[in-house]
């Protein structure tokens, strides 16, 4: 069948993207604001150049039209984390998802334990195998509810166990498939 996107609810444009255009990545963003530490998940998440090492990220305004948090807050530090999980994370990146306010820590709120390793960004989760550390560029306006999120990769976290003698690195990231995730995913040459 042909489906014509000119006919589709924004509901059926969104079912019929995420279960076509998968697995997709999970950035599960660390911000800051005032000493609150807000952690949320984003899938419409992208690598979009090496040099230089950018990403989108594309968030949605809320149902009253008012900034999401982590939207907000980078918007005002220009700087974020951007968490990989893996499966063992999906419980707590699930309850992450949830819409607290703004002055009410997610890590907090659900014991989501984080660590700061870098100065001048926000703590990565404790037990993510890899963290982005991230600054803002620019973001995007495209006429509409989404507004992406241009950002440049300035410092990475990789657990020293993923790397191999190589220099190979091995991840098990989680993606999304529609409402699902999708874990152990095979590598096949
Ligand atoms: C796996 C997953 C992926 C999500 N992806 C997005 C996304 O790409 N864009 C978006 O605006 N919201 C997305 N959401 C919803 C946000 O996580 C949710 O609105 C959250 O409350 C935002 O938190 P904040 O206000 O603390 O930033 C996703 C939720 C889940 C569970």
């Amino acid at each position: 069948m042909i489906v014509d996107f000119g006919t589709l609810s924004e509901g059926r444009k969104y079912k019929t993207m995420s279960n076509t255009i998968f697995p997709r990545p999970v950035a599960w963003i660390s911000s800051e604001d005032e000493g609150v530490v807000n952690l949320a998940p984003f899938s419409y998440f992208t690598p979009l150049s090496s040099e230089p090492p950018l990403v989108v990220v594309s968030i949605a305004h809320k149902e009253n039209g008012e900034h999401k948090d982590t939207f907000a807050n980078i918007l005002r530090h220009k700087r974020c984390t951007i968490n990989l999980a893996h499966d063992g994370l999906i419980e707590a990146l699930k309850h992450s998802a949830e819409e607290l306010p703004h002055e009410v820590s997610e890590t907090e709120h659900f014991g989501i334990e984080t660590r700061r390793i870098l100065d001048g960004y926000p703590p990565m989760v404790a037990d993510a195998k890899c963290a982005l550390f991230c600054r803002l560029v620019k973001t995007l306006d495209i006429g509409s509810d989404y507004e992406p999120l241009l950002l440049e990769i300035e410092q990475m976290y990789i657990d020293d166990e993923r790397i191999d003698p190589k220099g190979h690195i091995h991840l098990e990231n989680i993606g999304r498939v529609g409402m699902e995730f999708l874990v152990d995913a095979a590598r096949v040459k």
